[in-house]
């Protein structure tokens, strides 16, 4: 049994859901597991990086051109047991299943080691953005890949639509992620 915390890399991209990401942030610190935090710039528009800091304790990282942390596309997939992008948007699917590394989520999902270590997505997104045939074969294709796809929940959308494509439920998260990283927990 490993005897440091677990390690947890926690990418958010810009989706009405992110409030709903950083309740489940809040109680995997809580947890005691390690948590640091990738956000794409759209991300950053729904919530500020002072609260991803406040949450978790280190910096967000959203540039990969910011000074002193250079490397950090590299450093964070060697640093982490797990990553899950949460909320993941259409846009962020699509960029991921093309293996575009233009961004840190997807220099850092490029730069995992996806045999050996855990990636998860968990989709939040309008119901037809979900069932469009670009995002399904962008999910199929990450499954192939090995990324585990959480499941979307049905029920009231932020857009006022009914349907498939609202994030997974913080409390549902949190258990998953526990239940994966519980061992390592010393
Ligand atoms: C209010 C608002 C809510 C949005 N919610 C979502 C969403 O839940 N899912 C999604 O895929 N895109 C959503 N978008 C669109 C994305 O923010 C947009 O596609 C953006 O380019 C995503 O960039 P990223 O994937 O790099 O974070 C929303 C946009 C706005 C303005």
């Amino acid at each position: 049994m490993s005897a440091r915390p677990p390690r947890l890399l926690f990418l958010l991209s810009g989706s009405i859901a992110c409030y709903k990401a950083c309740h489940a942030l809040s109680r995997l610190t809580q947890a005691g597991i390690e948590v640091r935090t990738v956000a794409t710039p759209a991300a950053l528009r729904f919530v500020g990086a002072a609260t991803l800091e406040g949450l978790t304790g280190t910096p967000v990282f959203s540039d990969v051109w910011t000074e002193g942390r250079a490397m950090d596309h590299i450093n964070l997939a060697r640093w982490a047991d797990l990553a899950i992008v949460c909320p993941a948007t259409a846009n962020t699917l699509n960029r991921l299943a093309a293996g575009l590394a233009d961004d840190p989520v997807g220099a850092l999902f490029l730069a995992w080691e996806i045999q050996q270590k855990p990636w998860w997505v968990a989709p939040a997104m309008n119901h037809t953005m979900l069932a469009h045939p670009a995002t399904q074969a962008s999910l199929d294709r990450l499954r192939t890949i090995g990324v585990r796809v959480l499941a979307a929940g049905s029920g009231a959308l932020a857009c006022g639509e009914q349907g498939e494509g609202r994030l997974v439920e913080p409390e549902s998260l949190v258990l998953q992620v526990l239940a994966e990283l519980g061992p390592k927990i010393a």
